[in-house]
């Protein structure tokens, strides 16, 4: 056997070194080894359960398990050397275990596998990401209600097709995006739920001949689904992450649709808000330009986000059971999503904490698209004018108030008695921004009270222990 290949878990058999090619395909240390604190506790878990059955004794459990926590401050010290030929953070810590405590850490990989090692760590390194997340989302959400409280007047166009439509509560705005958080998490949730099954014990594919308990590892490690019922499906199954991703993706959607509202509305254009200096930078060559690039970003980062789930479901299309070294490429999609959209919810509560609300630019948008005519064909229909007729009605005083430069309220009401006989003075209350948001009660509408009502539930659940 050659010194190199002696290294190696699966020495044994090989005369000849790896090709130093094959071991840079290979390896997979400077992405896996994130996982280490996953590895090494899962470990910790594995060794004294193996004890408790008296497959391990007490010395050598005691020798791996405070073994393994040398590993780990090591590690957290930067005092490990990675390398290549050592392929993954499963063999190092092994590796590193040897060295401090001898020929007991052989006994740690007793009735388990690196494959179901590694499913065990990545889905404990999930289980944290889906409550970091969470925690993520929530502060997200907050910013978003913070922002809505503090301007709970502010009136803006609602749109659709990106014409200004009907005049709507900017807390009404916000709080749709609150609302896509709530799902997000709920998501996220339902996720942790189905990630939280131990797969360890299923060793390297179909069980082993070792008298182990895995139901006490999991309860050990908080895995609450148990373990798993499937031997072949633990060590193969990444249903987990590809979960995972689809929530981040849709997550991320949805901040994308966010930032390009941030976007838009920090244009001169809209003028509706301003980012503040951290968020935004110049230009070298325009001294006037201050760009959203922090909004741009975080639209443009959902190429990636969305390109980690794609990848992740076609590594796992067409593969036969059980474990396949193709799932090894699992990890740099779950690790990069994660890290993209946490980074994204981090920057948005600041983002939005910052941001200045122009809300006279809003009313003044507001003013300006005849939102209003709505409101007066529905007038004209509650004084028994027929909804069509009304809307024609409605739209030729649009097209008086447009050719002379006005606006509905601006119309005289002997303008107003030309279109239409019952038109009266009553109709100028009726054309009021204010009067358009507050007639819509229906649930979930953006009358004035729903709004409140909204931000006060939102504030119950988003702050329970105040
Ligand atoms: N680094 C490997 C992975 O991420 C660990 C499992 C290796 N198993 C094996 N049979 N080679 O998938």
């Amino acid at each position: 056997m050659s010194d190199q290949a002696s290294q190696k878990q699966w020495g044994g058999r090989f005369t000849e070194p790896t090709h130093e090619l094959m071991e840079r395909i290979n390896a997979s240390i400077f992405f896996d080894r994130r996982l280490y604190a996953q590895d090494i506790r899962a470990s910790q878990a594995h060794a004294a359960m193996l004890a408790r059955q008296g497959i391990l004794s007490l010395d050598d459990a005691v020798a791996i398990i405070q073994g393994l926590d040398q590993v780990k401050q090591e590690i957290e010290a930067g005092e490990i050397k990675w390398r290549v030929s050592l392929e993954d953070i499963h063999t190092h810590v092994e590796a590193r275990l040897r060295e401090l405590i001898g020929e007991a850490a052989g006994r740690l990989h007793t009735a388990r596998s690196r494959n179901d090692q590694v499913a065990t760590d990545l889905r404990l390194w999930v289980m944290q990401a889906c409550r970091d997340l969470d925690q993520a989302l929530l502060e997200y959400q907050r910013a978003l209600v913070e922002l809505g409280q503090a301007h709970v007047g502010a009136i803006m166009p609602g749109y659709t097709h990106l014409q200004r439509a009907q005049p709507i509560l900017f807390a009404h705005h916000l709080l749709a995006y609150v609302e896509m958080a709530w799902r997000d998490r709920e998501r996220l949730a339902d996720c942790y739920r189905r990630t939280a099954v131990l797969p360890l014990g299923a060793a390297a594919l179909a069980g082993t001949t070792h008298p182990i308990d895995p139901f006490a590892v999991a309860q050990d490690l908080g895995f609450s689904g148990g373990a798993c019922g499937n031997s072949l499906d633990a060590v193969s199954d990444r249903d987990f992450a590809a979960e995972l991703l689809f929530v981040l993706a849709l997550c991320q959607v949805h901040l994308s649709r966010l930032a390009e509202e941030l976007v838009l509305w920090s244009t001169s254009e809209f003028g509706f808000i301003r980012l503040s200096d951290a968020f935004t930078t110049g230009s070298s060559i325009m001294p006037q330009k201050k760009n959203p690039d922090a909004a741009e970003l975080i639209r443009g980062k959902t190429g990636r986000v969305l390109g980690d789930l794609v990848a992740l479901l076609t590594v796992l299309k067409g593969l036969p059971l059980a474990y396949n070294k193709d799932l090894q490429e699992d990890k740099e999609p779950v690790f990069d999503a994660v890290q993209t959209v946490l980074d994204c919810l981090r920057v948005l509560a600041p983002m939005l904490a910052g941001a200045t609300v122009r809300e006279e630019a809003m009313a003044q948008a507001v003013k300006e698209g005849f939102l209003n005519a709505t409101e007066l064909a529905d007038y004209l229909a509650a004084k028994g004018v027929p909804f069509r007729q009304a809307h024609e009605i409605a739209g030729r005083a649009v097209r008086l108030a447009e050719q002379s430069g006005r606006t509905l309220e601006e119309l005289t009401l002997d303008e107003y008695k030309s279109l239409s006989s019952v038109i009266e003075q009553d109709v100028f209350p009726v054309l009021e921004a204010e009067h358009a948001i507050d007639r819509r009660i229906s649930p979930g509408g953006t009358a004035g009270e729903n709004v409140r009502a909204a931000l006060n539930l939102a504030r119950k659940r988003l702050w329970p222990e105040s």
